[in-house]
């Protein structure tokens, strides 16, 4: 799956899972003000960025009060009506697309893009992976936040996704260098994945 999906360039061989668990780093507390603050933090710098699956827009809206400009992309429209009417007085671009495919979108253009808890609504979350770092400029980093089955959400059917499996498919990016965290109880997957420049 992973194969056809991420550009041929960036799939050598996915590191052995066990290995990039063995980089993996505590942090807490586990919550989602801990992981937007995370987030928040990882983007300092970047310049545009890019929120993929953006939802109401409230990580887009915190990143441009801090200055970054945002893309905040959605392929709900009653969710981007919601962003553009909370963050109103905000200078973020919301854009419809799919983010498996971001059609919509220049390639090789945004200095950071997130990906925050969207992965795991994907038909295809290697295609969201690949479309995500083929927006990305050279140099630019990729933020992904996943829930795992022993999170809060832990009796919803589609965020049963393994630990391995989010490994694997993350670890086919490896390659172009990648920095992970998770917390000890394995509640969340954080990552930054940098694009060389
Ligand atoms: C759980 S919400 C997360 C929203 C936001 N990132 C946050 O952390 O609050 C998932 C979002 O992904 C969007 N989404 C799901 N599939 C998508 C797709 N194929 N393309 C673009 N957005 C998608 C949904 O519309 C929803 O707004």
């Amino acid at each position: 799956m992973i194969a056809s999906c991420i550009p041929r360039r960036l799939a050598p061989s996915p590191a052995p899972w066990a290995e990039l668990g063995r980089e993996a780093t505590p942090v807490a507390p586990l919550d989602e003000a801990w992981v937007r603050r995370w987030l928040v933090r990882q983007c300092a710098g970047a310049d545009p960025v890019l929120d993929i699956g953006c939802g109401s827009g409230d990580l887009a809206a915190a990143l441009a009060r801090r200055g970054h400009r945002v893309t905040g992309i959605d392929q709900d429209g009653a969710q981007l009506a919601q962003a553009r009417q909370r963050h109103a007085a905000l200078e973020v671009q919301w854009l419809r697309d799919d983010a498996e495919r971001l059609a919509h979108l220049p390639r090789a253009t945004f200095a950071a893009a997130t990906l925050v808890f969207v992965l795991h609504h994907l038909r295809r979350p290697p295609s969201g992976l690949a479309a995500a770092w083929r927006a990305l400029a050279p140099g630019g980093r990729l933020l992904v936040a996943e829930m795992l089955p022993k999170g809060p959400n832990a009796n919803d059917a589609c965020h049963q996704i393994q630990l391995k499996q989010w490994l694997a498919w993350l670890g086919a990016l490896r390659p172009a260098g990648m920095r992970l965290t998770a917390p000890p109880s394995q509640e969340w997957v954080l990552a930054r994945l940098s694009k060389r420049a």
